[in-house]
């Protein structure tokens, strides 16, 4: 349970709030890179409250620019995209991906290079890294975090985006919140509660048995450990044989997380939920796989909405979304899954929505299973004090430790979870590992 005051601390990212500061201390997603072509329409963009244009210009270069020409002010969404940059449409003036104002043909010669000083732009840094476009708040702002999947070839990834309708901060605690697939992402059958995937009997592999093992024990063991950049969240459910089934996921600061549901050779996703305003965020998702190129089956099935992907339309809005009720099916909530609603994205963008613009987190009553949440909220404190205190905060300024991974492992059970995520993942398991919660 948080005050209303911590609430408001942990929700708000405008310009002039705490946590608006901590978001702008990072490198943020803007645009996925295929929503801008050279020379193509500019698109508006609006991040942490504040509102850009963003285009790309002749030569592949993106810029992020603040909307009003400084002539008069008219709006450079409606500007024309020409090789060098963006001409304002309504007397002509020309601004460069830096913001700067290249051409005034208003003026005589002498009195335009008086003006080009006086009438640039307000720009973000600008970096491109795996079909997304980030900006970061500070000129000469160092590396972008350097995920997993960066590293890999152009086939091994998928990217996309998709819109939710309320505060970033409650829906990423839907990401860190892994206990409620035993629920939410439940199917029916026979009347009864049953896995995502049917039960495959005798000699069932544990990438089938996982989602019965969801479904028989939904009071998943809780032990948080922290590392350099954010913490990992092990969840211990009772599996077969006295086996013990992990699922271990990563929360990177200060909005990124990677999901677990992925034994070694699976493909991994993850989430980052970046705000739009005080009342709706982007979740930009990716999937990737480290040992081999995605199949045209698995990227038709990502672009069409599976698994963290939502269905969506070409503004990347979902479906299903909070305006038709995700288009829940009262006669599916029966006999098919849990919700009556399809897919497993849109039940999570459901339900988040559904605490409200903004989650009331006054009048909460948390539990083991939330430990996660309550270690995601205390990070983000932290955070706001380093901040206050002039100091960079968490993973800010090591993009490198941004490389970790999440995933499911198997014990016997009793176990350590630090051994655990050490043993599955090594190194990516995240440097300065050690326990802070359980
Ligand atoms: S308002 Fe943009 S050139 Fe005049
Ligand atoms: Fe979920």
């Amino acid at each position: 349970m948080l005050t209303a005051a911590q609430n408001e601390l942990l929700t708000l990212t405008g310009p002039d709030t705490d946590m608006g500061r901590v978001f702008r201390a990072y490198w943020q997603p803007v645009l996925l890179s295929r929503e801008i072509e050279a020379e193509g329409a500019p698109k508006r963009v609006k991040i942490l409250g504040e509102e850009f244009v963003a285009f790309r210009n002749g030569r592949g270069e993106v810029g992020v620019v603040e909307p009003g020409c400084p002539h008069r002010g008219a709006n450079l969404f409606f500007g024309r995209n020409e090789h060098e940059g963006l001409r304002c449409v309504y007397h002509g003036w020309q601004f460069d991906v830096g913001g700067r104002c290249i051409d005034v043909p208003t003026a005589d010669a002498k009195v335009a290079e008086s003006i080009k000083p006086r009438a640039a732009l307000r720009a973000l840094s600008v970096k491109e890294s795996c079909g997304i476009v980030w900006v970061h708040f500070t000129d000469g702002a160092g590396e972008i975090p350097q995920f997993d999947f960066m590293g890999l070839p152009e086939d091994h990834y998928f990217v996309s985006k998709k819109l939710q309708e309320c505060n970033w901060a409650q829906a990423a605690e839907g990401g860190i919140d892994t206990a409620h697939f035993s629920y939410l992402h439940a199917n029916i059958e026979d009347g009864e509660r049953a896995g995502l995937m049917p039960s495959a009997g005798a000699n069932e592999p544990p990438e089938l048995a996982r989602y019965r093992w969801m479904i028989e024990d939904s009071r998943p063991r809780f032990t948080v450990l922290e590392h350099e950049t954010g913490l990992v969240m092990c969840a211990a459910r009772k599996a077969d044989d006295d086996q013990l089934y992990w699922r271990l996921t990563q929360f990177m600061m200060p909005n990124h997380s990677m999901a677990p549901n992925s034994f070694p050779g699976d493909n991994h996703v993850g989430n980052t939920w970046v705000p739009i305003d005080d009342h709706s965020c982007w979740i930009y998702c990716y999937a990737y796989n480290p040992e081999r190129p995605l199949s045209d089956q698995e990227r038709h099935a990502f672009t069409s909405g599976f698994g963290i992907f939502s269905e969506v339309d070409d503004e990347f809005v979902p479906v299903r979304n909070r305006g038709n009720d995700y288009l829940i099916d009262r006669n599916l909530q029966r006999y098919g899954n849990f919700t009556g609603i399809t897919g497993i994205s849109e039940q999570d963008a459901a339900i988040a929505d559904s605490q409200g613009f903004i989650a009331d987190r006054t009048r909460e009553l948390l539990g083991q299973t939330d430990l996660g949440v309550v270690r995601f909220r205390e990070l983000m404190f932290e955070a706001v004090d380093a901040v206050r205190q002039g100091r960079p905060p968490r993973g800010s300024e090591t993009p490198r430790s941004y490389r970790v991974r999440s995933g499911d492992a198997m014990s016997a059970e009793p176990a350590e979870a630090l051994q655990v995520v050490q043993k599955r993942f090594g190194e990516l398991g995240g440097v300065n590992l050690s326990v802070i919660g359980r």
